[in-house]
């Protein structure tokens, strides 16, 4: 097995677990992290909000943002991290794609933003269909920030959050897999009975982009850290 995994009992443990990770990252002098949104990370986020780590020096850059939604709507992701993490966590600077940005501007400048910032500690959390950010299947390895289409399957798990799949924004502007793989190190973060068979793709199937999340075995530092029921397919 090329991929690091560490089992842990729940998300409590495992937002405990992720917490010590970060926590070394910071010592050994962590200037850029790579954040990501969804349920998974949000007890990392908890961690991280009650603990006196200092992110000030930290340059944060997160994932992928919906296109259409404003930076103040409730379920863009900018609102999100707003609320789990830079209010209570000031950090030196903070980048999103803006969803109401024009495809060739934003990409362009959000790739910008990923070169001259090297991510030192990318966090992940996973789809049901193995997507790592809104990189979904059939993404390039070689891809870099762009507007995805979501899959009919990523907007079913993501209208929980939105009053029906009708409001779901349908396309995304998402960091590239090879933006993520540019990573010096990788954490992901998966919960739940529903990730089981998309770890286990991940982890132990052919390296394929029908599975984004399987090209992570070619990345030299990575830990997966998942719940027992994300790891039942192991
Ligand atoms: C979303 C995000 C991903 C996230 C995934 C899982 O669509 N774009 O970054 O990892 O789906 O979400 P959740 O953690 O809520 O299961």
């Amino acid at each position: 097995k090329n991929i690091e995994v560490v089992v842990v009992k729940d998300a409590q443990e495992g937002g405990k677990k992720a917490f010590e990770y970060v926590k070394q990252s910071l010592e050994e002098g962590m200037k850029v992290m790579g954040l990501a949104t969804g349920s998974t990370p949000e007890t990392l986020y908890t961690e991280l909000r009650n603990s006196d780590l200092d992110f000030s020096n930290v340059t944060a850059i997160n994932l992928d943002e919906y296109i259409g939604l404003p930076g103040d709507h409730d379920q863009s992701y900018s609102y999100f991290m707003n609320e789990n993490l830079f209010k209570a966590k000031p950090f030196k600077e903070t980048h999103i794609p803006n969803g109401l940005a024009s495809e060739e501007e934003e990409t362009a400048r959000y790739n910008k933003v990923i070169e001259d910032h090297p991510i030192d500690l990318q966090i992940l959390g996973i789809g049901t269909n193995a997507h790592v950010g809104f990189n979904e299947p059939g993404s390039s390895f070689d891809s870099l920030t762009r507007k995805v289409e979501l899959t009919e399957e990523t907007i079913e798990a993501n209208k929980r959050f939105f009053e029906s799949a009708d409001d779901v924004p349908r396309y995304a502007y998402s960091m590239g897999l090879a933006s993520i793989m540019s990573a010096d190190k990788i954490m992901l973060l998966a919960y739940g009975e529903n990730k089981a068979e998309a770890v286990a793709n991940a982890v132990n199937g052919p390296v394929t982009e029908e599975v984004p999340a399987s090209i992570l075995q070619k990345h030299k530092d990575v830990v997966f850290i998942v719940d027992e029921a994300a790891a039942s397919k192991l």
